[in-house]
């Protein structure tokens, strides 16, 4: 079997794959102002300045839409943790540091544009929004968090859980969240809200092409390796919002909605990286790879199980509520 590079191997090997994808990235991506996507006009002041204070009347946007924008702003605000574990895991030498500083600097630009507009708006609450923030952040996030028992096993071995696992699982999340962004832009029934989502949806996908060449490059590197590393993140993905007060309430909404589901994410984030990178049809994994594959394979069956099954009760849920307001507007 092939010997697995050590973490300082991998960065040296993936070097030159950053510093080409830093070029291309500030080459294609557009610079833009947070400003420019909130109507400051519709603003006034709150109580602490003589106004009044939020009220639920003054949002115009509905129940879906709260809890899609609310899991989205707090996920661009919990920035500090996910900096750290990119941090910790890219040098902050050459491209790897460039890259590390450029995306902190894009992504802050995100959690600026939302909480602007929603505060201004009167969009959501910006008290609970507030004490959700400082709890979200005061967690923290790990994404082997949800592999602990995987990452504990690694460890036994003497394996290490670093490079190759951060940049899968960010290649998932920021695709993650550019489907996220997008639907809630259209679930919020409000242009200005729309073009801000959509302006961000496009940095996110940027941004995952960056991380997905990186993994791409350490697929081609060491195979099987990195393969341990995407069936390790894939298999126990967790969005974000886990540890965000209400998360369950919210994810469900969003789910249930189309926002975010398991369809989506099997179907718009899993298939088109792993296709992208040739998972099913390459042929230079070794034994161990191969197992690892059927593993993945076998996951991912069962995710398309568990989706159409959503799917159904989902179909079954609305048209119930469907069926019942029907009935009350007779
Ligand atoms: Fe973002
Ligand atoms: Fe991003």
């Amino acid at each position: 079997m092939a010997r697995e590079l050590t973490q300082l191997e991998l960065l040296k090997e993936l070097e030159p794959t950053a510093e080409a994808n830093v070029n291309r990235h500030l080459k294609t991506a557009r610079d833009w102002n947070p400003h420019d996507y909130v109507p400051w006009d519709e603003g006034k002041n709150y109580a602490a300045l003589g106004g009044t204070d939020y009220a639920p009347e003054d949002s115009h946007l509905d129940e879906v839409a709260k809890a899609a924008m609310i899991t989205n702003l707090l996920t661009e605000d919990n920035l500090p943790s996910y900096h750290r574990v990119i941090a910790e895991n890219f040098s902050m030498d050459s491209a790897w540091g460039h890259w590390v500083g450029r995306w902190t600097a894009e992504e802050d630009r995100h959690g600026i544009a939302m909480r602007d507009y929603l505060v201004v708006t009167r969009g959501v609450d910006p008290v609970a929004l507030e004490q959700a923030r400082m709890i979200h952040m005061t967690n923290g996030y790990d994404p082997m968090l949800a592999a602990a028992d995987r990452a504990e096993e690694m460890k036994a071995n003497g394996e290490e859980v670093g490079l190759l696992h951060s940049v899968a699982y960010v290649t998932f999340q920021e695709l993650a969240t550019r489907v996220s962004h997008r639907n809630t832009g259209k679930a919020c029934n409000d242009p200005i809200a729309d073009r801000m989502l959509q302006r961000i949806a496009a940095d996110e996908n940027l941004h995952m092409i960056f991380y997905r060449n990186i993994c791409g490059a350490g697929m081609d590197l060491s195979p099987d390796q990195t393969l341990r590393a995407v069936t390790d993140i894939v298999t126990n993905f967790q969005m974000p919002g886990a540890g965000m007060p209400n998360f369950r309430r919210h994810g469900v909404l969003m789910a249930k909605h189309g926002i975010y589901d398991l369809r989506q994410h099997l179907e718009e984030v899993i298939q088109p990286v792993l296709r992208k990178w040739d998972v099913f049809g390459r042929n230079d994994f070794g034994p161990a790879g191969e197992k690892t594959r059927d593993e993945l394979a076998a996951f991912l069956e069962q995710l398309d199980k568990d989706a159409t099954r959503f799917e159904e009760m989902r179909d079954r849920a609305l048209a119930r509520e469907a069926a019942k307001r029907e009935k009350q507007a007779s």
